[in-house]
């Protein structure tokens, strides 16, 4: 098996589309990432274009392999699910619909997915035995399953209904800016909630912490009164980035 040491990754989410090219030996960009905002008609046409932008700004990376991360659930590169994205992504081939875009081969996976595999790899979850549940915090909930450092792909447990809510609509980093919540008031009232709902169905030995507001972590994971140990992802936002690249360059060595 020959070994892969460079990658591409873009991560597609509901706010922003970025990618830069990585060192997989360390987990770092090799280039400062390029984000383009993700634009209000988020179909897979105009996402696609932007990938293709992205993609051609890193001349440097036209070898190597290609991972996209989608925020949705993707099965053998057909997305299933778009919550926070336009509709028309259901069922769309995102794997032939970015190779024909870029030109080359991709792998599309989750974008939890593609976090918690970097975390497992490089952060907070590596060597971790057990079963580490990865959250990310963002526009949605996003969440990922690691069992013993291997992915069970497409957990989707950040639409639990909880209290008769979409579990995303009110614990997400989203809604708390959508309500304009303080940190004291999300974290006790929202996040608590959520993974106690969470922690007690699935009894994981860590959890993991990701998603843009991870950089604030000290300001909320602390008055979290939960039983599992709780952690923030240690690659913040590049997670999504570098878990792509990783996951690409796997499946082509794989
Ligand atoms: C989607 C997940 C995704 C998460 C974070 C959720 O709404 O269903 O697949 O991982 O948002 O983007």
């Amino acid at each position: 098996m020959s070994q892969l040491t460079t990658g591409l990754g873009i991560d597609i989410g509901g706010s922003g589309i970025k990618g830069a090219p990585v060192d997989l030996t360390t987990g770092e960009f090799l280039k400062e990432r390029m984000k383009v905002l993700t634009p209000d008609r988020s179909d897979p046409e105009a996402v696609a274009e932007i990938v293709h932008g992205i993609a051609e700004h890193f001349p440097e990376a036209a070898g190597m392999p290609l991972g996209v991360t989608f925020p949705g659930v993707v099965q053998g590169g057909v997305v299933r699910t778009a919550a926070n994205l336009d509709k028309s992504w259901i069922d769309t081939d995102a794997r032939s619909l970015f190779a024909e875009a870029t030109g080359r081969p991709v792998r599309v996976l989750n974008d939890a997915d593609a976090a918690a595999v970097a975390e497992t790899r490089y952060g907070a979850a590596k060597d971790v035995p057990g079963v580490v549940l990865m959250t990310t915090l963002g526009t949605g909930i996003g969440t990922a399953l690691v069992v013993d450092g291997r992915l069970v792909p497409n957990t989707e447990f950040g639409h639990l209904e909880i209290d008769g809510h979409d579990a995303e609509t009110r614990a997400s980093s989203g809604a708390k800016e959508r309500e304009a919540l303080s940190y004291r008031e999300w974290a006790t009232e929202r996040l608590q909630r959520y993974y106690r709902v969470v922690e007690d169905l699935l009894w994981p030995d860590l959890i993991v912490v990701g998603g843009g507001v991870s950089r604030k972590a000290e300001k909320f994971l602390p008055l979290l009164d939960i039983r599992t140990p709780v952690v923030a992802a240690s690659l913040l936002n590049t997670a999504g980035i570098v878990g792509a690249a990783l996951a690409a360059a796997e499946s082509e060595t794989g």
